[in-house]
């Protein structure tokens, strides 16, 4: 796959960056926005960092002609992005607004002159507030108040994109949302989130219904997939990392690909799980064209109890992902290896364990085509006094794990994509403007970008890729890979 040091991706590669509404827009109260679960928790002392908030973020709202200068000067092709529902239908019902649908139409004119494709996301976790009111996604109604926004939108944007992916990392939504309490909307309840897991799910595959009676674009899902390590070969650690791996893959690969949720799970979850109404499997599950997978680090999981012993054997606990864990249920505890490097975020850097997900995924589910649709580092980034910021480490983040989704793709995995997460330095949710995961950095007092250096790193990456010999990059037949 790679000739003069360079990785070789097939011809019809897909490249990209990523955003989310609520992360860049601001213009929080513009033409009619309404609110959303993210404004209310961002508001609330003590959940956001520093009491950050999305209210101006990246002024995208406002800036977002010059944004897509700057992508096409990048030289991607495409730009997921996300649409942020309170702003197309504030009270999550009713009519479309016709300033905020403006605001997409505008900036999908801006994409198309400039040859980028749109990969829109139609939820990435700015709920409605007037929906959150009423149980947010532990509410079964939340799930039919999505298709009916998803066929409004579709009706209305619909001619214009061909592809469309209904959420984004559920499993956040569900269990950061109302398991964990570190993002909107804060709470902390096994069931709740249990029953947000499936009603998301359900949204998934009624708006996928929706999108599919109203055109003939591709649909899709974006998860955040885990690769698990067990700390150890204790029978302790494994199933810890077992359970782990249930509650972040499983909990919605088997529902979406085998129709069912996974029985140890339902075990695990006793009488805290969801209700689950006759033709809710059938629904999540309808065939869907393509899978978004966000990747940027592995896990490597242990049990609780063993605590000590793990210790011993020069982890360390760590305490920023283990609330995460769900210890309640699945007695786990994440856990770092000593001198691994890790980004900003604490997350360590391990590339080919990208290539062994997107192997076991196929290994494990059936062929489908796959957009690596967020990847990408927080960095302690600064401008320097000529005004250049210079970002090694992420240069080499995405140079590695580009090499990973090279590997998948030998290895006979459908990997159509890439977008790097972000393009732009964002709000980082519970971290608010502490963690900068941009290519372009944001100067949040002004608004001014300057793109670091690992924007024009991956912007020559992306123009090399055009100048290669393509006798190697045939993408494989779905059909041939064995299941
Ligand atoms: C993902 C989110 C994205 C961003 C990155 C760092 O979980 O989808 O919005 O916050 O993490």
């Amino acid at each position: 796959m790679a000739t003069d040091g360079v990785t070789v991706f097939p011809p019809s590669f897909v490249w990209g960056t990523a955003t989310a509404s609520y992360q860049i827009e601001g213009a929080v109260d513009e033409d009619g926005r309404g609110l959303s679960i993210w404004d209310t928790f961002s508001r609330t002392p003590g959940k956001v960092l520093h009491g950050d908030t999305g209210d101006i973020a990246c002024d995208h709202y406002h800036r977002y002609a010059e944004d897509v200068q700057l992508m096409h000067e990048l030289g991607i092709n495409s730009y997921r992005f996300s649409i942020a529902w309170p702003r197309v239908q504030p009270e999550g019902k009713g009519e479309l607004n016709p300033d905020g649908l403006r605001f997409y139409s505008e900036l999908l004119d801006h994409l198309e002159a400039n040859q980028i494709v749109p990969f829109p996301t139609l939820y990435h976790w700015d709920l409605p507030q007037s929906l959150g009111d009423q149980g947010g996604w532990s509410s079964r109604d939340t799930a039919y108040r999505f298709a009916d926004y998803v066929d409004k939108l579709v009706s209305a944007l619909g001619p214009r994109i061909s592809q469309w992916t209904t959420l984004n990392e559920p499993w956040c939504s569900a269990w950061l949302g109302y398991a964990v309490g570190q993002h909107a909307p804060g709470e902390t309840n096994v069931s709740a989130a249990l029953a947000a897991n499936h009603h998301l799910l359900l949204a998934h595959g009624l708006a996928a219904q929706a999108i599919r009676a109203r055109s003939d674009a591709e649909v899709g899902i974006t998860l955040n997939l885990a690769h698990v390590t067990p700390a150890s070969d204790d029978p302790l650690d494994r199933l810890a990392a077992t359970l782990t791996e249930g509650n972040a893959n499983r909990m919605f690969l088997d529902p979406l690909f085998l129709g069912d949720y996974p029985a140890d799970m339902m075990d695990l979850y006793g009488d805290a799980r969801a209700e689950i109404k006759e033709g809710d499997l059938a629904t999540i599950s309808t065939v869907i064209d393509f899978l978004g997978v966000n990747y940027y680090a592995p896990a490597i999981v242990g049990s609780r109890e063993r605590i000590a012993e793990l210790q011993a054997l020069g982890y360390c606990v760590d305490a920023r992902r283990t609330p995460n864990l769900l210890d309640m249920t699945a007695s786990a505890v994440h856990v770092k290896r000593p001198g691994f490097t890790s980004t900003q975020m604490g997350w360590e850097v391990e590339p080919a364990t990208l290539t062994e997900l997107l192997c076991n995924l196929r290994d494990q589910y059936r062929p489908i085509p796959i957009y690596i649709t967020e990847n990408g580092m927080s960095n302690a980034d600064y401008v320097r006094q000529d005004g250049s910021v210079l970002d090694p480490e992420r240069t080499a983040y995405l140079e590695g794990h580009l090499r990973a989704v090279a590997g998948a793709i030998a290895a006979g995995v459908d990997v159509r994509g890439y977008y790097v997460w972000s393009l732009l330095d964002n709000f980082e949710w519970a971290l608010g403007y502490s963690q900068r995961f941009g290519i372009i950095w944001v100067d949040y007092a002004t608004g001014e970008r300057t793109p670091k250096a690992s924007y024009y790193w991956y912007r020559d990456f992306i123009a090399a890729q055009a100048r290669q010999p393509r006798e190697c990059s045939v993408p494989p037949d779905p059909s041939s890979i064995p299941v």
